[in-house]
């Protein structure tokens, strides 16, 4: 038995454990339920839904760069119906704490989505992705204009009332992540994810032409990691009270205590996982004996830890 407290909060949402899958690298978790009990990590954050099936973009949609992956996915999805149909009742029977990621093209489509949610119980949080990278156009990328950032919040928040967490997911490709993170928590978002991945390009030297049928991705994996930790330390630092969800580039559980310590509440696991489906358990174990190691009693006395103002030897 462990002395340690691994609980955390986002928002008034409660998790036993900080470790999550990452919206868009495991869909619902049915492909690694087959290596790991759901309900032992700390949420299921799903594939960010959109209120329509979408085919997504033309392939290639990955491409491997060094330390990191692009995807060009494009959003891919059965739409929101079919999702509440048959992803939410396999989630709870498998007693999975559920992030429902939703994505919309318009302030109304998020509104949509979130109406369609509203009131279905077993929902721990709604992850609103408005940093989606693979969109027709950069104007579709929320998340990079503060005003239309500050507005999707808003209608979501508006939509579902007072209850359900709201967790902004934001994009580190802007110039002031600061000033969006806080015009979506003047919104209504309890918590914000960070990061998505980050815009970036490959080019086939066979063809010389864009090599995604997307020609852009997103970048993940550690390449990004010292970018997540850089936006999470900079949000930590200006609104210190705001639950912050981690993600970029995390392997194992001390690139997890580095998100933790620079001031994230939980960390989401995404590319990890593709080449090792029992990363998420394995990191959430190493995270725990670390901290044990480290002689934190809880996780929460790790969060922020960065930020706090060296010890001084008097002597
Ligand atoms: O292309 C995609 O479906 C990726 C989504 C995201 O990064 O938010």
């Amino acid at each position: 038995m462990t002395a340690l407290d691994f609980s955390t909060t986002l928002g008034n949402a409660w998790f036993p454990a900080p470790i999550f899958t990452a919206s868009g690298c495991a869909s619902s978790g049915r492909e690694l339920a087959q290596f790991f009990d759901l309900n032992s990590i700390g949420g299921v954050v799903t594939k960010s839904v959109m209120s329509k099936q979408r085919h997504g973009r033309p392939t290639p949609r990955m491409a491997e760069t060094p330390s990191g992956m692009l995807n060009s996915i494009g959003l891919q999805g059965p739409g929101i119906d079919a999702f509440i149909a048959k992803d939410i009742p396999y989630l709870l029977e498998q007693k999975a704490r559920i992030i429902v990621s939703i994505a919309g093209e318009t302030v109304e489509e998020y509104a949509t989505l979130a109406r369609k949610l509203r009131g279905i119980s077993g929902i721990s949080a709604l992850e609103v992705n408005i940093s989606c990278p693979n969109v027709e156009n950069r104007g579709l990328v929320f998340a990079c204009d503060p005003d239309a950032s500050r507005r999707v919040i808003d209608g979501v928040r508006r939509t579902i009332g007072g209850e359900l967490p709201i967790i902004a997911k934001l994009s580190p490709d802007v110039t002031d992540l600061v000033h969006i993170a806080r015009g979506v928590v003047d919104a209504g978002a309890d918590a914000v994810a960070l990061i998505n991945t980050v815009l970036g390009m490959v080019i086939n030297i066979q063809t010389l032409r864009p090599h995604l049928g997307g020609k852009t991705g997103g970048l993940s994996g550690p390449a990004i990691r010292p970018i997540a930790v850089r936006a999470i330390y900079q949000v930590h630092a200006a609104l210190p009270k705001l639950p912050i969800l981690g993600m970029g580039g995390v392997a194992c559980g001390r690139d997890a205590l580095e998100l933790i310590a620079a001031g994230a509440s939980a960390v989401s696991v995404g590319t990890a996982s593709f080449g090792n489906p029992t990363a998420l358990p394995t990191i959430q174990n190493e995270l725990m004996e670390l901290l044990i190691a480290k002689g934190f009693s809880s996780l929460r006395d790790a969060i922020g830890y960065a930020h706090r103002p060296e010890e001084t030897d008097d002597n």
